[in-house]
């Protein structure tokens, strides 16, 4: 049976793309795209690929908890067996990160642990790092701070600012976030007792790294 997918978005989508581009057709169908910002173009890139979408627009809501609970109830009249954060910008409350235990993921631009929160490419670049990149994990109530399924990284060159260095990051998040779909998708990958396993084997503290897993580094692109 194929996996139902939701994903969650409030920009550009170039994440979204890349899930939609590279999702197996065997293994998941994107059910749904929602976000929380009318117009985006994100929107528009699942329309054009005919797949449903949504608005929830979170300034029509008192607080976080009424804007969450009508979240719940949007996504889950999709039936989702995976909910997929993709450049979805907002603080989750605690309620809404159980209801989707285990099967809701989020991509971070930073090698996690280092740098949760934002400006993550600025950070790197600040403290003097020598490479930055990007990591997709399961979604816990600590703020980028569930476990890790998959890093990529990149080296910072001279010279590098923020904008140079996200589109690189970004490049590498269009690699991660499609195989972690289908890894699930596939049945692979699950979170047990607060760890992520992939084929049953957990998954380290620091996340598995795409460069060091099946992946064809031919598909790489240059960093
Ligand atoms: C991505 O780079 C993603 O890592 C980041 O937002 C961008 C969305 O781009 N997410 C976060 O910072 C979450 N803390 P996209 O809309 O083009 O996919």
């Amino acid at each position: 049976m194929s996996c139902r997918v939701v994903v969650l978005i409030s920009g550009s989508g170039s994440n979204l793309q890349a899930l939609m581009d590279q999702a197996d057709p065997e293994l998941c169908q994107i059910v749904a795209v929602v976000s929380n910002r009318p117009g985006v173009l994100g929107l528009e890139r699942a329309r054009r690929q005919g797949i449903e979408t949504a608005v929830l627009d979170h300034t029509g809501y008192a607080d976080r908890d009424s804007f969450d609970r009508a979240l719940v109830t949007l996504i889950d009249g999709y039936r989702p067996d995976l909910v997929i954060l993709a450049g979805f910008m907002r603080i989750l409350t605690p309620a809404f990160v159980a209801h989707y235990h285990a099967r809701l993921l989020n991509i971070h631009p930073s090698l996690l642990p280092k740098y949760k929160g934002l400006n993550t490419h600025r950070r790197a670049l600040e403290a003097g790092d020598q490479e930055h990149g990007a990591t997709v994990h399961f979604v816990t109530e600590e703020l980028d701070g569930g476990p890790l399924i998959l890093q990529s990284a990149i080296p910072i060159v001279a010279g590098d600012t923020p904008e140079a260095l996200a589109a690189r990051v970004q490049q590498r998040e269009h690699l991660l976030y499609p195989r972690v779909m289908n890894w699930f998708a596939a049945g692979r990958l699950q979170l047990h007792n607060g760890r992520a396993c992939l084929d049953g084997d957990p998954i380290g503290p620091n996340g598995l790294r795409l460069e060091n897993t099946e992946f064809d580094m031919r598909e790489m692109p240059d960093a």
